[in-house]
């Protein structure tokens, strides 16, 4: 039996990286997943492929995650198909940059709505759903929330993921009493479409982080989804508020 049987799992953004890596493996560990995207084309891809696996899968696209009307509406109608859910996987999120003195008020106030109200935004539809019979909130966070870096100007990116990395402490302790887990993962640099363009030409700073991974290598979205579905999983049901950092030791060295 797989880890996640007879689960109800929504994923966000599962029409490519980490999210398809989720959907597949949710699936392929019994989960009945029901995923959304901003991408038709991407997210029908992956519900075939899920499909072509065995899984159980339902996709709903275009949906913008970054709109509080449309994923209640779609976590809600998750809930009427399946009779609840069980966990609420958020992995969608949208990047601006740009130094301190650059960045504009439009970009600042896009990466904040698309990298954390856009959590903020599922857990408030999904939290009436979790309350009735419990279940587990995975944020992904990253290494950006608790760190700056010189490759790249993270401002508004990496103060949303201290957002995520923080609220996941705070609805820990409200999900408590109504056997809610909360929990976040923070990946370090992991090759997916999102970050082609750096694995193709990384800046000499970023490729120095890499040199220095004790594990030797960058990360893949199924090291990250490797821990999702532990997190996920009743083998977890004692963990909860945590932030796992899943980065092969990059940020271990200081
Ligand atoms: N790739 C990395 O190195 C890395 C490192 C740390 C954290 N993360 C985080 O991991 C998560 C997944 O990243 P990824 O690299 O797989 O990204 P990706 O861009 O490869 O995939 C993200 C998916 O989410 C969808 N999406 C984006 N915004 C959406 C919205 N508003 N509504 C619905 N769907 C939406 C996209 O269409 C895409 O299919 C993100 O939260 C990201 O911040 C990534």
């Amino acid at each position: 039996m797989g880890r996640l049987a007879g689960k109800v799992a929504v994923i966000t953004g599962i029409g490519g990286g980490m999210g398809r890596e989720a959907a597949r493996r949710f699936a392929a560990e019994g989960a009945r997943v029901v995923g959304c995207d901003l991408n038709a084309e991407g997210l029908t891809e992956t519900v075939e492929l899920v499909r072509a696996e065995g899984g159980e899968i339902t996709g709903f696209a275009p949906v913008d995650a970054g709109d509080a009307v449309a994923v209640a509406a779609w976590i809600d109608a998750a809930a009427a198909v399946y009779g609840g859910i069980d966990i609420l996987y958020n992995n969608a999120s949208i990047q601006r940059f740009g130094a301190i003195d650059e960045i504009s008020v439009e970009d600042w106030d896009f990466a904040i709505d698309m990298e954390l109200n856009i959590v903020f935004y599922a857990v408030r539809a999904a939290w009436k759903h979790l309350k009735t019979r419990g279940g587990v909130i995975v944020n992904i966070g990253s290494i950006a929330g608790t760190r700056g870096v010189e490759f790249m100007p993270q401002n508004a990116h990496g103060a949303a993921k201290a957002g995520v990395i923080n609220l996941t402490q705070q609805l820990a302790v409200e999900g408590g009493p109504h056997r809610i887990r909360a929990v976040c993962i923070s990946p370090g640099f992991i090759q997916t479409p999102a970050t082609t363009f750096l694995v193709e030409d990384p800046p000499p700073a970023l490729k120095a982080t890499w040199d220095r991974i004790p594990l030797g290598r960058v990360g893949q979205p199924a090291d990250v989804v490797n821990a999702a579905v532990f997190l996920a999983s009743d083998d977890a049901s004692w963990i909860t508020g945590i932030n796992l950092v899943v980065d092969g030791g990059g940020t271990v060295l200081g």
